[in-house]
């Protein structure tokens, strides 16, 4: 079910494909039976991939449900800094290379990288030869976690490619910040072509998942009103494993309560509750609130917009073997 409209598209054009293949071939029929058979190859390794990501991800929020808003993020930190190209899984090395997982929007803070460890592994060993990217896993976990928790399932294109670097600094200025006013959230969904209410959608995600205290511990990041609510026992170390619920109705759930939280003065991040400071943005929210449907329809478009950010133009690519780390031996080979 979860993968319907995936299989649908992939069906089309295949019929699409046997129909061109008549025409150009004239009633041969043995290059048709090839292209036909090609095609039924891939599609089994695309039901193969797709139920190898879903099982793992399945098993991953079975054990931790927080797990789903983790791997949501997660495609989000990695698409908003330059596309979609995984680069925010791959390891730094120490006096050589430094990325974006250590960046500071990420490190201690990005969560889910052995998920998507065991999707590739799985895929790996139930469907050999097939070649996925790291970034396709990262859309297909995100998209999985989104059906998963409650929301409506959509389809994913597969054929991301991943970078053979990554962006420290990318991390630390294309990302949003919890501390960040509407002007300048704005401005970065702009810059990924993300209209405001895009933004609206995406921010959406929020109705999922938790925030550290030792972040909700600094008045920058928190809305003032949600101060009282938190339960943290401000100030904490940086080890403290408090966590702070996003959404304060169902943060369990994917579904509309974030933007009734914000209706209510009660959203956790300053960049959250900010969203009401403008009607451009708060009319948005207030229409996502009262026709649930339309949020989690226009939250797919916008998660499928995002998953379309190309990687960095001249950007080396390819499927990495491993996801943290590029493939041959040496970050020197690029
Ligand atoms: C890395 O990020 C910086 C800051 O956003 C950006 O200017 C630069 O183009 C990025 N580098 C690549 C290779 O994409
Ligand atoms: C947190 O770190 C401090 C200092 O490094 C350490 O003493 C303490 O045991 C840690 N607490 C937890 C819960 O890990």
């Amino acid at each position: 079910m979860a993968f319907g409209a995936t299989h649908l598209s992939l069906a089309l054009s295949l019929m699409a494909l046997i129909v061109l293949a008549k025409a150009d071939f004239n009633e041969k029929v043995e290059p048709i039976n090839n292209i036909m058979e090609q095609n039924s190859e891939m599609l089994t390794q695309e039901f193969c991939i797709l139920g190898a990501v879903g099982s793992v991800v399945a098993e991953a929020i079975r054990r931790e449900r927080r797990m789903g808003a983790s791997l949501i993020r997660l495609f989000f930190h990695d698409c908003f800094v330059d596309g979609c190209d995984a680069g925010i899984l791959l390891n730094d090395i120490p006096g050589r290379f430094q990325g974006e997982k250590s960046s500071p929007p990420n490190d201690n803070s990005v969560r889910g990288y052995e998920v998507i460890d065991q999707a590739k592994q799985r895929i790996k060993t139930t469907c050999p030869g097939a070649a996925v990217s790291c970034a396709d896993i990262l859309a297909l976990a995100a998209r999985d976690s989104v059906a998963m928790l409650g929301g409506i399932p959509y389809p994913v294109r597969l054929g991301r490619r991943d970078a053979r670097t990554a962006n420290f600094t990318g991390a630390l200025t294309q990302l949003p910040a919890p501390f960040d006013d509407l002007n300048v959230q704005l401005t970065k969904f702009r810059a990924k072509g993300m209209s405001a209410r895009e933004m609206v959608a995406l921010a959406g995600a929020h109705t999922v998942g938790f925030a550290r205290c030792v972040t909700m511990c600094d008045d920058r990041n928190i809305n003032p009103a949600r101060k009282s609510t938190l339960n943290c026992g401000c100030p904490v170390s940086n080890n403290n494993t408090n966590l702070a619920p996003l959404d304060l109705t169902t943060p369990q759930f994917f579904d509309k309560f974030y933007f009734e939280d914000l209706i209510k003065n009660r959203g956790l991040l300053f960049s959250d509750q900010v969203l009401m400071g403008s009607s451009a943005t708060a009319d948005v929210v207030r229409t996502y609130n009262s026709n649930p449907v339309l949020f989690l329809r226009e939250f797919n478009a916008a998660m499928t917009k995002m998953g379309d950010l190309p990687p960095s133009r001249g950007a080396q690519l390819e499927i990495r073997d491993v996801c943290s780390r590029v493939n041959g031996n040496s970050i020197a080979d690029m």
